[in-house]
């Protein structure tokens, strides 16, 4: 059987101690966040770091990708906005639960109604990390709006007063059509979100060749919503065999948590749960390697499967 294993990063799933302990412990060994770890990551690459979020096809976790990195960066000290470029079905604000704080958005900024820091909505809880969107919701593309404007928009958020923000992060629309194209237009690199069917797969791949297209070749890849128990069953696809597919370094493996709806519905993010659930650390960890541009190197474990589980995929 085959399985992954991030050999670059300390992860929270190496906490288990490596010789048998003498008795068996009744309870699980503790999840601990790695902000645990009294260190900061280097931040790589020129600032402020433009990343889009995309996928191709819909649904796949693009908006809950944006928001618990979004969070996660501010929570590792990073400053972060993330920008809702799903025009039509804007929802990053309810995922952040900031829907009632969206006074203005970057159509009145546009018009001369208001100013870019009106638009922008402070999270409460992570004040190093704001919101910014394009829209009011179930309201189409504004026209003329495309990316010369989306351009613009992070040109000024570059140039504010206060100075330029470490990441602007881009939750992109499903689809390849303008929308799209508009997201994808000021960014300097991609994180390619993707499920372990063919149908996402697929999208997944024309989306590579169309940022490269357009001269973006950071792209990294989060596998998201990944059920170990199918994959022992073969029902699934491996995060290997993902990997293979598209042949694009691994930020992050999102196990499928019944966490990610409950949050989602409550509008507070997974990462800042308490205790941390187990989708909430994987987001984190993925947001630790977004900052020092590292990526999980897969490697090939033999394992007996009925030991395998969701830890053994991290190596733990
Ligand atoms: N790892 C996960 N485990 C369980 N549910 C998940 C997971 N990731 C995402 N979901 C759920 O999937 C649904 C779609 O997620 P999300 O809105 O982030 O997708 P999207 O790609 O942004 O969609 P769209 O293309 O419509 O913008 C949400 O209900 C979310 O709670
Ligand atoms: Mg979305």
């Amino acid at each position: 059987m085959i399985c992954l294993q991030p050999i670059t990063k300390p992860s929270p799933f190496y906490l288990a101690p490596k010789k048998p302990l003498k008795k068996p412990l009744k309870t699980p060994t503790p999840i601990h966040s790695l902000l645990q770890y009294n260190r900061k990551p280097q931040l790589a690459g020129e600032t402020p770091r433009v990343v889009v979020i995309t996928s191709g096809k819909g649904g796949v976790g693009k908006t809950t990708t944006t928001a618990n990195i979004g969070l996660s960066l501010a929570r590792l000290g990073f400053s972060a906005v993330a920008i809702d470029a799903d025009v039509g079905l804007r929802n990053l604000d309810l995922l952040l639960g900031l829907e009632n704080r969206v006074n203005y958005t970057v159509v009145e900024v546009l018009n001369g109604d208001c100013r870019l820091d009106q638009a922008l909505v402070r999270d409460k809880r992570w004040s190093n990390f704001e919101l910014l969107c394009i829209s009011k919701p179930r309201s189409k593309l504004p026209l003329g709006f495309g990316g010369k404007a989306l351009t613009w928009l992070v040109e000024a958020l570059k140039n504010r007063e206060e100075g330029a923000p470490d990441f602007i992060l881009i939750d992109c629309p499903a689809g390849i059509d303008a929308g799209f194209i508009t997201a994808i237009t000021p960014a300097n690199e991609a994180v390619l979100v993707t499920t372990p069917d063919i149908t996402s797969l697929r999208d997944a791949d024309r989306v590579t060749g169309l940022l490269e297209c357009d001269g973006i070749r950071d792209i990294k890849m989060i596998v998201n919503r990944v059920r170990t128990d199918m994959i022992r069953g073969e029902d699934m696809m491996s995060v290997l065999d993902v990997q293979e597919m598209l042949g694009l370094p691994l930020l992050g493996v999102i196990p499928e948590d019944s966490e990610v709806i409950r949050s989602t519905n409550r509008g507070y993010p997974l990462v800042l749960n308490k205790p941390p659930a187990l989708a909430g650390l994987a987001f984190e960890q993925a947001a630790w390697r977004l900052v020092e541009q590292d990526s999980m190197k897969a490697v090939m474990v033999e394992e007996e499967p009925k030991k395998r589980g969701f830890f053994s995929f991290f190596g733990g």
